[in-house]
């Protein structure tokens, strides 16, 4: 028995590997650096399926196709009524529901499109603002951004969208992953191990936390300020956000593969200030206070400070990581679908046995 499934291995795959002591990510045979600001979107997603799908087209047919599914899906949001109060991580949970299930291309397509015109249409419902159609001839994170703001953004705002979702594409067999797998298993469909994905994600020790990085910068508010504000945190017994790994010993790379997105940007230098201090400040007391577990900076950081400065809310930081990882859910799925079995793990009965008969 490991707890928590610690160093289980649960599946062979051709997708991705982390070195969580070299601090290296590796998908389909390439390293994160040449990958991270030099690929888009769609060449990711030929890259993760590839050979996975049958009938997924590639190139400009793919951006015409994604454009097309993201149109699709959009009376979606117009149609179905959410209840009040609904974060924008359950809104595109409930949305997805509406898609109907299969295993085919066009479910994987329409899978990829759909988590961009939910999360744009969850942020401007928020801000009690109409949705923005989708303009199909855009690439899939131009096409993100105009959703969310109304206007086309810069190339270089496009750009850094198509960086971070690229970075986080794949990550090994991380919770979502491995959730999306085991729904997969059961071949309940492309759209449930989405949905199973997407309720992984959503937990703070997961993809919910990025969010809170942004609260924490805001309530430190001066560089001078952290190491008090952390210290504070932590005799609280809160977990410092964006902070630890579960296979990482060292510096998360895909922390530097987004920080150098956001240098490229040319994102706001005073907050970059403030979040370098915070994250000196943080890596030394964590490294005083637990001189046996190293505990570095994760993807969760600077996945803050760029959704943050590419205009995101930090309610929706979970749906742009959502965006992304849904390559890396339907990668595996398919996978699993094509060379595994149900996965159905044993427990171990610990609770008390009937009475013997006397
Ligand atoms: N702040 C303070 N202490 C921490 C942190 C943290 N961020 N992370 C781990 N620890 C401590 C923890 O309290 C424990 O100490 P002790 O042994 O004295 O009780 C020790 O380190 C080991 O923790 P664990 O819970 O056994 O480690 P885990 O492998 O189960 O947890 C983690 C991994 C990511 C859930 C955890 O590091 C964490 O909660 N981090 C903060 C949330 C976060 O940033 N999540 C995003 C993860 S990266 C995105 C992704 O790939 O999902």
């Amino acid at each position: 028995m490991s707890d928590g499934l610690e160093d289980v291995v649960a599946a062979h795959t051709t997708l991705s590997d982390v070195d969580g002591v070299a601090g290296r990510l590796v998908i389909r045979g390439r390293s994160l650096d040449d990958l991270a600001g030099r690929m888009a979107f769609e060449e990711m997603v030929t890259l993760m399926l590839g050979g996975l799908l049958p009938g997924l087209p590639e190139g400009a047919e793919l951006q015409a196709v994604l454009g097309a599914a993201r149109a699709s899906v959009f009376p979606i949001v117009l149609r179905a009524s959410l209840p009040a109060g609904l974060s924008p991580v359950e809104a595109l949970r409930t949305w997805t529901a509406l898609i109907p299930d299969g295993e085919d291309a066009g479910t994987a397509v329409t899978l990829l499109a759909a988590p961009a015109v939910f999360t744009a249409a969850a942020v401007r419902r928020a801000r009690g603002l109409e949705p923005v159609a989708p303009e199909a001839g855009l690439s899939h994170a131009a096409d993100t951004l105009r959703m969310l703001g109304g206007d086309r953004p810069s190339a270089a705002e496009a750009a850094a969208l198509d960086a971070y979702l690229v970075t986080v594409a794949d990550h090994g067999l991380n919770a979502s992953t491995f959730a999306a797998r085991v729904v997969a298993s059961t071949r309940a469909g492309l759209v449930s191990a989405e949905l199973a994905g997407i309720s992984a994600l959503k937990g703070p020790l997961h993809g919910g936390a990025p969010g809170p990085v942004i609260d924490m910068l805001d309530a430190i508010g001066e560089p001078g300020d952290a190491r008090a504000w952390l210290e504070a945190a932590l005799d609280r017994g809160e977990r410092l956000m964006g902070f630890g790994h579960r296979v990482y010993r060292v510096r998360d790379p895909r922390a530097d593969a987004l920080k150098a997105a956001l240098r490229r940007l040319g994102a706001d230098s005073a907050r970059l200030v403030l979040a370098e201090a915070v994250e000196q400040a943080a890596l030394a007391i964590l490294r005083e206070r637990k001189p046996n577990r190293p505990l570095e900076t994760n993807v969760e950081f600077y996945t803050a400070l760029l959704l943050e400065a590419l205009g995101f809310p930090p309610e929706a930081f979970t749906c742009v990581f959502a965006m992304g990882r849904t390559i890396g859910w339907l990668a595996h799925a398919q996978e699993q679908i094509a060379g595994g079995r149900l996965i159905r793990p044993q427990s171990v009965y610990v609770g008390p046995r009937p009475m013997q008969a006397a």
